[in-house]
């Protein structure tokens, strides 16, 4: 039987308090990883995700980030990593926001970059911190959470959608760095996902059905459908998959406005 086997692996999930970062986290745990999340503001909500984890036997952690674009508190992170993990082998590189809908010539300056440091400027300081470690042990994997919109324009999220192509390419390009140190490095563009991120738009009915409409299977995907991916992609049953995008998105990035037509 082939199954997704993470004993032993020691893992890091940024923004894993809620969404698709607790998921996750869960996936990891079910697979047996130890699972250290991060969370800014939830510390309740973080509590409960570090109980579900350790609910699967293993090793449950829950580390206060304040703000991961500031390089000093993800500095302060993985000093904690090596001093209660002792060792890394899995960064998932979940926490990022999309910001305020503006159009281009509308937007604050100041949201706009806040964006990109947090979806960008965070992804990259954490992975540095975590490549270095992983080198020394010859071994390791990094997922960066990007997006269907680092292929899909989304009019009022430009910002949004930079960091997350621009988070594309970092990480194919990361990947081509580390791969001979037995690093892989690869990013996953989850669509619709029922998370509190775009609960405004899946909790009504109008916005809802838009949004089916949108995906060739019909229907939002449920977090545990991106936690699962991402624990095969950070599994030895992914040995030879690095340096790629890999959507999960029911079909989303299929045009399915030409499903008819054309
Ligand atoms: C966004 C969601 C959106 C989805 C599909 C994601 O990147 O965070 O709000 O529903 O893309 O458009």
């Amino acid at each position: 039987m082939i199954a997704i086997e993470l004993q032993g692996r020691k893992a890091l999930i940024t923004g894993g308090d809620s969404g698709l970062g607790a998921a996750t986290a869960k996936s990891l745990a079910q697979a047996g990883a130890d699972v250290a999340i991060t969370y800014r503001y939830e510390s309740k909500a973080a509590e409960q995700v570090a109980t579900v984890v350790q609910s699967f036997g293993v090793k449950a952690y829950a580390f206060r980030l304040d703000n991961i674009s500031q390089k000093e508190d993800v500095d302060a992170l993985f000093r904690q990593v090596d001093q209660e993990l002792g060792g890394l082998d899995i960064l998932v590189n979940n926490a990022g926001t999309d910001g305020p809908r503006a159009l281009c010539a509308d937007s604050d300056v100041a949201a706009w970059r806040q964006v990109v440091e947090i979806d960008l400027f965070g992804p990259y300081y954490c992975a540095r911190e975590a490549v270095a470690r992983m080198g020394r042990q010859g071994r390791g994997v990094i997922v960066n959470t990007s997006s269907v919109h680092e292929f899909i324009p989304w009019a009022g999220y430009s910002a949004y959608t930079s960091a997350k192509a621009a988070l594309s390419m970092f990480s194919k390009t990361l990947a081509q760095e580390v791969a001979a140190q037995g690093i892989r490095v690869l990013a996953i563009a989850p669509g619709a996902v029922k998370t509190p991120i775009n609960a405004n738009v899946w909790q009504d009915p109008k916005g809802l059905a838009d949004l089916d409409g949108k995906i060739p299977m019909g229907r939002v995907g449920e977090p545990d459908e991106i936690g699962h991916a991402i624990a095969f992609l950070c599994s030895d049953l992914a040995s030879y998959i690095t340096g790629i995008t890999v959507p999960v998105d029911g079909g989303m990035l299929l045009y399915p406005d030409f499903r008819q037509g054309g």
